[in-house]
């Protein structure tokens, strides 16, 4: 399955090569964190690229999904959780930029409605609760898996054949 495939579990801050692909487990402490790793990730994100957001509600995947938004608009917009609307789009300079969030998607009509397929070619698109994808997951996307870590969070990250992206989430381990 996908999911297990990208994200084989490592040590706090270590890295696996996985043929062609990369993953590291970053500690996230705080919301400032998190806000990091948001700012690293969104220069590194172009149309056409996937980020899915997976991890059980309250783990952070809105809000580093906000911080994403802001970084790449470059102003602190107002980014309200698509929970009941599934979806909220915004554009930046490099197009559109799609925030999803599936956790009430009630089946494939309403993915094919929303258009999210053809999103996944042309937009940046950051995806909630990518389980309810089913076969429509995109291919090669980043995928985040936030989880509770004590009073932080742990992201795993991984993804293939993306060196700036790779380079960017080491700087961010190494501060
Ligand atoms: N690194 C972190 N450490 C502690 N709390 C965090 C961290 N990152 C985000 N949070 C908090 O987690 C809470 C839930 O976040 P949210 O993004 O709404 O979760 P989700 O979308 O996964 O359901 C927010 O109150 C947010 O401030
Ligand atoms: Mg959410």
């Amino acid at each position: 399955m996908w999911h297990d495939q990208l994200a084989a579990p490592v040590g706090p801050g270590k890295t696996v090569a996985m043929s062609g692909g990369f993953s590291i487990q970053i500690f996230l402490s705080s919301d400032d964190e998190t806000d990091r790793l948001g700012r690293t990730i969104a220069p590194c994100l172009r149309p056409g690229d996937s980020l899915l957001l997976a991890g059980p509600v309250g783990a952070g995947k809105s809000h580093l999904s906000r911080a994403i938004i802001r970084a790449r608009l470059g102003r602190m917009e107002d980014v309200p959780s698509p929970t009941f609307t599934l979806v909220q789009t915004y554009e930046d300079a490099a197009g559109d930029l799609w925030h999803a969030d599936l956790y009430r998607l009630s089946g494939p009509d309403d993915l094919v409605e929303l258009g999210l397929e053809d999103a996944f070619q042309s937009a940046i698109c950051l995806v909630e609760w990518p389980e309810r994808l089913g076969p429509a997951v995109p291919e090669d996307p980043i995928l985040i898996t936030l989880s509770p870590a004590g009073e932080g969070r742990s992201a795993m990250i991984a993804f293939r054949n993306r060196a700036d992206l790779q380079a960017a989430l080491k700087g961010f381990a190494h501060e």
